[in-house]
């Protein structure tokens, strides 16, 4: 799995909430529709609240709609008003349904006379599913607390009330007041010489969806990487990021050149504590990254052209629903691709997507068959499960086949016609299909029928002749790897010193699952991967080591799971340990001291993967 790895696949069958469209939102976007949102918002962090209120911009859509109807989660309402033309406020009636496990609390605020805005004012939770509190000891420089959101997929009802729908988009303008020390940022226009006051103002002139929504702040310092790029870090860590993210303006240019303007203006990039539960998200002016991809030699910035390339494919052209995500992740994968190319040559591209086709061959069969498809049927899934290999690798896989059907330049042209076509709506699979016919299909003739698409799209598996890159770099990492399994070759003998990092992950992907410990130790004394600053490598090492029973590796692995709480990183360990009883009870151990670090998302997933180990042990 991309994201994470396969704990459940989606076979959850959600309840459906009142609008079909968008199964994961209470919102009735064709009664009435948020088109700007103002924040006021105090940082409390003694209390890990943000304190303050909402007001929305409402376009009415239906003259008989009796209310409007909110998603919310975990919020407490101190009072909902309407707000007149003249000013004037009227409290409104309103209802807070009970919490909904996954979709959180219906808010139906009652509204006959249809405002024209309405405010609501309130207090988020300390355990808000969408914010992560930090106290100073919890940071790098352990100097200030630090906050930090992430709303995709459907937590920004958690710290905001509003229609939580990717189909959904407004503008939005803020305020912010935190402790005068402590910098906010937010996924919006930010100023890197905007003084330490305590006071922040933000403007999104653009229409985003609820999920892009963004904020941040703490001990926060800024260097510039371009006239229109810059980092955003922990004092201690903002020039080791400038420096492994100094190819941003070339990767703006670079994208600009293929698909057209960047239309955000500044384009920034926060690096966040350790505990932040992705790689990287692709909020507008503002990506949030993990500080594990700074390893020193640029070899995983591709984080950075993927979340650069969404400010096309994702923020600038947005899937309508949940289930249409692989519009967002698919093409953005392609399009990371292409600027890897440019920048890094072909010889990388290649290696990265065959790295990402590889790990979906082997995941792809053992998944529901709803679950294979680009475009699944909605029912059968959840926001969150939705992003797994098949949106990102099979999507991309899928971009790539169109190139070479129907040749780099023509489909250059397309990509970049689409995204003029589309710029600043959320879309469908079908509207895309739609616009894909005439503009692609039936544009050069001969070159990929519609019923090859709709295999790609609607279909189960891989099709057959997707076409895949050479790399003859990992044909030879393949001939040394089955050498040594066969004894043919010893560990200290593999020609690995010259490996990036993306050749040691494919090496280490295809280990068996279960490989011998005398085979795991030969590796370790000849390459010392233990202790691997390379959190890619280490997490992969540390799976293999757990799994092939070399407890020595233990403490080390611990390490790992302790610093780091990104998902995709950290949650294969677990599983790893949690498949004998006493790897079980260590795991729990190791918990207990990183629990009160990690983001309540990595709580959720690792006391999930625990309550799982019990019932199998029962
Ligand atoms: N938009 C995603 C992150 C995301 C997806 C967060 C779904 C929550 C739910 C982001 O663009 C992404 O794909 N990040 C990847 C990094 C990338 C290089 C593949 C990640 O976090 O690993
Ligand atoms: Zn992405």
């Amino acid at each position: 799995m991309r994201l994470l790895p396969a704990l459940t696949f989606g076979t959850l069958l959600l309840p459906l909430a009142a609008h079909a469209a968008e199964p994961h939102s209470y919102a009735q976007p064709d009664q009435v529709q948020v088109t700007h949102l103002d924040l006021d918002l105090k940082l409390d962090f003694p209390h890990r609240e943000l304190d303050g209120q909402a007001t929305l911009k409402l376009d009415w859509k239906n003259p008989q709609a009796p209310s409007l109807v909110l998603d919310t989660r975990d919020l407490k309402i101190a009072k909902i008003e309407a707000l007149g033309a003249d000013g004037k406020t009227t409290p409104l009636n309103y209802v807070l349904a009970p919490r909904d496990k996954q979709l959180g609390s219906k808010l139906t605020i009652a509204a006959p006379t249809h405002p024209a805005q309405v405010r609501i004012v309130y207090v988020t939770s300390p355990d808000a599913s969408g914010l992560q509190w930090l106290t100073p000891e919890q940071t790098a420089d352990k100097k200030l607390p630090f906050m930090f959101s992430q709303s995709e997929s459907i937590h920004a009802r958690s710290w905001v009330p509003l229609q939580d729908s990717p189909a959904i988009r407004f503008t939005y303008t803020a305020h912010v007041s935190s402790p005068k020390d402590v910098r906010v940022v937010m996924s919006a226009l930010n100023d890197a010489n905007h003084p330490l006051n305590g006071n922040y103002t933000f403007d999104q002139p653009h229409p985003i969806p609820s999920y892009l929504l963004a904020i941040g702040a703490g001990d926060i310092a800024v260097k510039e990487t371009g006239p229109r790029s810059a980092i955003y870090a922990e004092p201690s860590v903002v020039g080791k990021a400038a420096h492994e993210f100094e190819d941003t303006e070339k990767m703006i240019a670079t994208t600009e050149q293929l698909y057209g303007p960047y239309r955000w203006g500044r384009y920034d990039i926060l690096v966040l504590p350790a505990s932040f539960p992705y790689g990287g998200m692709e909020n507008p002016n503002m990506t949030f990254a993990t500080p594990t991809v700074l390893v020193g030699d640029k070899s995983l910035v591709s984080l950075v052209a993927h979340e650069l390339a969404h400010s096309w494919s994702g923020n600038l052209i947005t899937a309508a629903s949940w289930r249409d995500i692989w519009l967002n992740e698919g093409v953005t994968t392609y399009v990371q691709g292409r600027i890897t190319e440019a920048l890094y040559g072909k010889s990388q591209a290649d290696e990265e997507a065959l790295l990402d086709a590889r790990a979906l061959q082997k995941e792809i069969g053992k998944m529901p068959a709803n679950s294979q498809k680009l475009a699944p049927d909605p029912r059968g899934i959840n926001a969150d499960d939705s992003l797994s290999d098949v949106a990102y690798s099979k999507g991309s896989w899928f971009l790539r086949t169109l190139e070479q059907r129907f040749g780099r330049a023509a489909f250059d042209d397309y990509l970049k016609g689409y995204f003029n076509h589309f710029a600043f709506q959320s879309i469908t699979t079908e509207q895309m299909l739609d616009y894909m016919k005439p503009n692609l299909i039936d544009k050069y003739p001969g070159k990929m029928n519609l019923a090859e698409v709709k295999d790609w799209v609607y279909g189960t598996g891989i099709p057959k002749n997707a076409p895949l890159p050479d790399s003859p770099r990992f044909d030879k990492i393949d001939q040394e790897r089955s050498a040594f399994l066969d004894g043919k070759l010893s560990a200290d003998k593999l020609d690995a010193k010259g490996w990036n990092t993306q050749e040691w992950m494919y090496f280490l992907n295809r280990l068996p699952d279960v490989t011998p410990l005398a085979k795991i130790q030969q590796i370790d004394s000849a390459w010392h991967l233990t202790g691997t600053p390379n959190a890619e490598i280490g997490m992969r090492w540390y799976t293999h080591a757990i799994a092939a029973g070399d407890k020595a590796v233990w403490p080390a692995a611990a390490d790992h799971m302790t610093r780091i709480g990104r998902l995709y990183l950290t949650l294969p360990l677990y599983q790893a340990l949690a498949t004998t009883p006493e790897g079980l009870t260590y795991a729990e151990k190791v918990y207990a001291t990183a629990k009160p670090g990690y983001h309540p998302l990595t709580q959720q997933a690792v006391e999930a993967i625990f309550a799982k180990a019990h019932k199998i042990e029962n």
